[in-house]
């Protein structure tokens, strides 16, 4: 058993929102790895089915949803109790991660998300049209609360595994391959050298690689949503419009593409859902595989954290950043199964919990493509045998983000007043350095597989052959 080190205290009340796969999972690395007062820690969530894991601890439980109307009296009066700063750590659908962020900063209050989540009913209003349901336009409105509130108690917006994790695969992988390729200039400091090293290392891209092997022991029935995590979570991402941080390298652009008018202008979306639009990519275990295109938060912050400006502000260098996801095989079965039928969902929802899972790993990383090696991959292969052993209540997907959400609450404590901040500009290394354990083997490998290999096939094909690495070509069409 590794030596569990305890980061930190908290001194003041814990309020974690929403007790599903990735509240139950954080709750013992809680237990594990901060010191604080058992009696000044709530768990609120309108689902009481496994709150017999808080009640054998001595945690208190308010069985109640967090809403529009609730959330700043019933917050307040949690957050606020005499001595210590509060943390907030939300880990549930359905609430506003702005508002609530936005609230616990005016009282001074420390913050987490995994996720930027609206108020129910945004994911599927009609009325909304693809590009204000997008991950661009919510992002928008954190960035746009940081413009106004500069600076103040620290919230960590979107700290998951992605979002969240990658984004710090993504700079030690560069670190790596500016090793591997002979780059001597000094360690980048700023957001401006992380850009510069990127484009000096000849990264067109970078797609979020992710393959979860983690097999049921029961297979899928007819009907139900079965997935490693929120079933709910991944419907409402699943039916965004596919979003990607758009590289300056790229030459085509799907005739279904819409571009904003407003916001930091580095991604793009398309007008079809995510979870039914599917990419090349390449993960070590599956070697060349299709993913489906699901937006994320950090496909945009990613792209935007890496752009190089000129003198008058234009984009002299992004790259291109989307998801290519291929979730655990029933959840691949269950979104055939619902595009089936017009997106008409299933009603009954399942997450495999670790006890259900037979085998599998959930493969996590970061392709950098395009450069001198071609391609590199950098990440976790953690698997649910091995999660099994280092904590419990989770399966090797939940254990990636709790232990994630770990590290951005010991990066928050140790930096309590750095105002909103997303992955990127954290400490990387110190955040892995907490959340490593957890992760299983964590490995670079190069390959020479590219979106072309193989093709064309036998029948005729719309390819780039000058370069490999154009959307055009990843993308399946
Ligand atoms: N960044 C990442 O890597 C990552 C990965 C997995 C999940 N997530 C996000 O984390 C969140 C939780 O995921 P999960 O797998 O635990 O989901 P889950 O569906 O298992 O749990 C969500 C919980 O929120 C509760 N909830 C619903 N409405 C609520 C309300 N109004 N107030 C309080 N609680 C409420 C539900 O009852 C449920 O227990 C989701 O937003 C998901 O998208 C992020």
């Amino acid at each position: 058993m590794p030596h569990w080190p305890r980061h930190a205290r908290i001194d003041g009340p814990i309020v974690m929102i929403g007790f599903g796969s990735i509240g139950k999972g954080t709750l013992p690395l809680i237990e594990r790895h901060f010191e604080f007062d058992k009696s000044r820690f709530i768990v609120i969530d309108p689902d009481d089915s496994d709150r017999k894991l808080l009640d054998e601890r001595g945690i208190r439980f308010l069985h109640l949803a967090i809403t529009r109307d609730n959330y700043r009296d019933t917050l307040g009066k949690l957050l606020k109790e005499v001595g210590g700063q509060g943390f907030c750590v939300n880990l549930s659908v359905d609430t506003s991660s702005l508002d609530i962020m936005r609230f616990c900063r005016e009282i001074g209050a420390l913050y987490i998300d995994t996720v930027i989540e609206p108020w129910p009913g945004f994911y599927f209003d009609k009325s909304l049209g693809p590009e204000a349901r997008s991950n661009y336009a919510l992002r928008e409105t954190v960035l746009a609360e940081r413009r106004a509130n500069p600076g103040g108690s620290t919230a960590v917006s979107c700290c998951g595994a992605n979002p969240g994790m990658v984004s710090w695969f993504v700079k030690q992988a560069l670190v790596n391959l500016a090793g591997d390729l002979g780059d001597k200039a000094e360690a980048p400091k700023t957001r401006e050298d992380w850009g510069r090293l990127a484009q000096r290392l000849g990264v067109k891209g970078v797609h979020i690689a992710e393959r979860d092997t983690q097999r049921a022991k029961s297979p899928k029935p007819r009907n139900v949503f079965v997935n490693t995590w929120s079933v709910e979570g991944f419907l409402s991402e699943g039916m965004q419009p596919a979003e990607l941080g758009w590289g300056t390298h790229e030459t085509w652009k799907p005739a279904n593409a819409g571009a904003h008018q407003a916001g930091c202008g580095a991604a793009i979306y398309l007008n079809q859902p995510g979870a039914n639009t599917r990419v090349r990519s390449w993960t070590p275990t599956a070697l060349g595989q299709f993913g489906f295109l699901v937006t994320h938060n950090e496909s945009i912050s990613i792209a935007d954290y890496y752009t190089v400006r000129d003198g008058a502000g234009a984009p002299v260098y992004r790259p291109t950043c989307h998801y290519a996801y291929h979730p655990c095989d029933d959840a691949v079965l269950s979104l055939h199964e619902m595009f089936g039928r017009a997106g008409a969902m299933q009603e009954e929802h399942h997450i495999l919990g670790e006890t259900e899972i037979l085998d599998g790993i959930d493969e996590l990383g970061v392709l950098l493509y395009g450069h001198k090696r071609n391609a590199y991959w950098y990440g976790s292969q953690l698997s649910v045998e091995e999660t099994r052993e280092i904590a419990p209540y989770q399966n090797a997907t939940g254990l990636q983000v709790t232990s994630a959400v770990l590290a951005g609450m010991v990066w928050a404590l140790e930096n309590p007043k750095a105002g909103i901040v997303e992955a990127d500009e954290m400490d990387y290394r110190r955040c892995l350095e907490v959340q490593t354990p957890y992760l299983g083997p964590v490995i670079g490998a190069y390959t020479d597989w590219t979106p072309l290999t193989g093709r064309p096939g036998l029948f005729p094909e719309d390819i780039d052959t000058s370069d490999p690495w154009q959307f055009r070509n990843v993308l399946v069409r």
